[in-house]
Parts: structure tokens; sequence; C-alpha cells
């Protein structure tokens, strides 16, 4: 069975330069399908207010929503609704890892030279960097990883 869910992306029926996009940068900006923009559009059109900073009848009901949007997500990838988290962005939320650590900059942070920028950031702000060389075109290399391990024992 083949699941075809282009149609649900708007944006795949754009052309550029007289050709489909083939869009492959989703971890900088991810295109959003039909529902999303509709619900987008239902929320701006009927529903703008602020999640549970008020009692008014429209921040209940968009924070009702708010929670179980929560709680599809948790049951998506069979966790607890109490983990889950909304942040705006990865970055954000990293960041929001990286500083309840408690690390200091005496402690080292292993991070792969592949890494994004935005995933440095917060460890550099807070902590001490080693990289370890990786080859975007091969597998992760584990031995490596374990050279550097050795090497610069990393806290993280
Ligand atoms: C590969 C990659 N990782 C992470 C990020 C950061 O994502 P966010 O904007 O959600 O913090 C980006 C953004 O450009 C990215 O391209």
């Amino acid at each position: 069975m083949t699941l075809y869910i282009n149609n649900d992306f708007p944006m795949l029926n754009r052309k550029i330069s007289g050709n489909y996009l083939t869009y492959l940068d989703s971890a900088a900006t991810s295109f959003k399908p039909s529902a999303v923009l509709e619900a987008e559009k239902l929320y701006g059109v009927y529903s703008t207010s602020n999640v549970h900073r008020s009692h008014n009848a429209l921040s209940e009901e968009i924070s009702y929503q708010y929670e179980i949007a929560r709680r599809k997500v948790a049951e998506f990838i069979n966790s607890d609704p109490h983990n889950i988290i909304m942040t705006p962005s990865t970055s954000y939320a990293l960041a929001i890892v990286a500083n309840g650590l408690n690390l200091s900059k005496e402690d080292t942070v292993l991070c792969s030279m592949m890494n994004h920028h935005s995933h440095l950031l917060p460890w550099l702000k807070i902590a001490k960097v080693a990289y370890f060389q990786s080859d975007p075109l091969e597998p992760l290399d584990l031995e490596e990883v374990i050279a550097a391990i050795k090497l610069h024992c990393p806290k993280i």
C-alpha cells in the first residue's frame, strides 16, 4: 500500500521554473498540511485568544483545544500528556534542556561537527564544547565517537 500524502500539502502544488517543488529543508521550516492551515485560519477568524492566561470563554475554549492537542501528541508517541511540552522552536526546546542540566564551564559537551549551529549555541553558552569528526556522507563512525569520549571525558 502506498501512502500518498503530497496532496495534503498545498505548497507541493507550487512550481518553480516549471518544476514541482522537492523540499528537503523541513528542519528549518516545515510545510503545513491543509488541516493545519485550516485550523490556523479558524483560530485567527473565530478563536483568537491566549492559552492558559484568562478565564473568558474564548481563552477557556482555546486552552481546552490546546490540551486536546497535547493528549493527541502523547497518544501518538505512546507517552503521558504530562511529558509533552510545546515550544516555539527546536532551539528553544534544546535551550530549556541545556539550561536545566546544571552544567558549568568546567563541563564538556561532546557534539558532532555536523551539528547545526542552532544545536551548538545553548551548549557554548554554559559549557565547553568538544567535537568529533564525522563525514556527512557516511554513517556515524562509532570509533571516532569513542575516541572523542576517551579524549574529552564529556559530561554529555
Ligand atoms: C538542520 C536544522 N536544525 C535545527 C534548526 C533550528 O530549528 P528551530 O528554528 O526550530 O529552532 C534549523 C533551522 O534552520 C535547521 O536548519
